[in-house]
């Protein structure tokens, strides 16, 4: 029978992540996890899973799932429902169970379509080239941040395009869902300073658009979700905005991220640009697995089950370190190497069972089009001084990403 594993090294481990050495790389420390132990204890009581197969397990568990909102109160988080930026989080997909989970998942998997992204592909691959053109001219001047240049705005554009929101009106998203989503990593009465009016304009102009939509359908996914009808269900009010807002939010900066940590890879092993040419879905699962946007998952025990072996009770909180999974050398040979002609690489990058990323899709369109076409236009692009990391623990990507480029 396993037993869990807690301490003073567990704690300092977990609490060296935590620092600016931890964020700029903790695969190090997930290894010394993943060693120590199947399950490990923080000091507040929160259970860790960091090898792959527990983390699978952990991701596909039914008895496991979000917090129900009737235990925040218990988390201080009793007036949720009065803060905008917690309640479109705990009201959304990502926040809820089943049977609401199942019902408007369904509901959004309707609209939302493989044939919509695809659809996406030809306006993806103008947004991209336009974005090159732009960071192509700022680079041949001097060094050039990738960040904001291309890896904010290019998934901004695509979701704003998936929604049907006009061109103009999208760079106000792009402070508004940074300052909502920080929220993810952690609810103090600070960041919801910034984020509750972050969440309430996003709401409104979704609002807006919502109204607009109803009066003069086009072709996108809002005038879908407004008019969809499934067995004679459909989204209320306030689901649709809950919805159009997550897919907002989920979409951007987590996409974001795979391209701002997907070129820093790219650009420290240029050996294998010709395999990135050769197979650029291949080239993208493996930087997904390698350095993932989303380094953890959030569950709560629902029902009484079993974690490496443990027996878990209702209301116990289990995070799966999946950054550290995918790193997991029982499930990757040789984990720690870029390999991007790696066959088997399915990682945990997108989450797993039920509440499986609904955008994976789009994501992978935008980095399978947007990596191979920067280096065809930008070839002997080289990294350069100035790189900062992202300070966030759930979120991994750069808040600045420092490039130059001789034409
Ligand atoms: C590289 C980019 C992305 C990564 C790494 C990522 C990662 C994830 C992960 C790990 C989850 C599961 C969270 C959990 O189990 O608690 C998730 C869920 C979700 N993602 Fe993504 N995501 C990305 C892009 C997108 C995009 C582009 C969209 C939408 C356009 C999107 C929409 C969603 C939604 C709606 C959910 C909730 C699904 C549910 O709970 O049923 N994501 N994502």
């Amino acid at each position: 029978m396993a037993s869990i594993v807690e301490g003073r090294e567990v704690t300092t481990l977990l609490e060296e992540l935590t620092t600016m050495a931890g964020r700029e790389d903790p695969y190090g420390h997930y290894t010394r996890l993943r060693e120590m132990g199947p399950l490990l204890r923080e000091d507040d009581g929160t259970l860790i899973v960091t090898r792959f197969a527990d983390c699978t397990a952990v991701s596909r568990d039914h008895h496991l799932g979000k917090m129900p909102v009737d235990l925040l109160p218990h988390a201080g988080l009793a007036d949720w429902a009065e803060h905008p930026a917690l309640y479109g989080y705990f009201t959304s997909l990502l926040g809820i169970n089943p049977p609401d989970h199942t019902r408007l998942r369904r509901l959004v998997a309707s609209s939302f379509t493989a044939r919509r992204v695809r659809d996406l592909r030809p306006a993806t691959t103008r947004m991209i080239d336009d974005l090159i053109d732009d960071l192509a001219a700022r680079a041949s001047e001097g060094p050039a941040d990738f960040v904001p240049a291309f890896a904010f705005p290019l998934p901004l554009n695509v979701i704003g395009e998936l929604l049907g929101i006009p061109h103009a009106d999208r760079a106000q998203f792009q402070h508004l869902v940074q300052d909502w989503s920080a929220v993810l990593d952690e609810i103090t009465p600070e960041v919801l300073l910034k984020a509750d009016p972050a969440a309430r304009a996003v709401r409104d102009y979704l609002a807006g658009l919502a109204a607009e939509r109803r009066r003069r359908p086009r072709e996108d996914l809002m005038s879908a979700l407004v008019g969809h009808e499934e067995a004679g269900d459909r989204l209320t009010e306030d689901e649709l905005l809950t919805m159009a807002g997550l897919l907002f939010a989920a979409g951007f900066e987590t996409t974001t991220n795979l391209l701002s940590n997907g070129l820093a890879a790219l650009l420290e092993h240029p050996s294998q640009l010709p395999d990135l040419h050769a197979d650029p879905a291949a080239a993208v699962e493996e930087l997904l697995r390698f350095d993932s946007p989303v380094q953890n998952i959030d569950r709560t025990v629902l029902e009484p089950t079993t974690a490496a072996g443990v027996r878990l009770e209702p209301g116990q909180r289990i995070v799966a370190y999946t950054g550290a999974a995918n790193r997991d050398p029982r499930r990757f040979t040789d984990p720690d190497r870029l390999d991007l002609r790696r066959g088997d690489n399915a990682s945990l990058s997108f989450g797993g069972g039920m509440h499986y990323c609904l955008g994976a899709p789009m994501a992978r369109l935008e980095a399978q089009i947007a990596f191979p076409r920067l280096f065809e236009r930008m070839p002997g692009m080289r990294l350069t001084d100035g790189a900062q990391r992202r300070n966030s623990l759930t979120i991994r990507g750069f808040d600045h990403l420092w490039i130059t480029w001789e034409p």
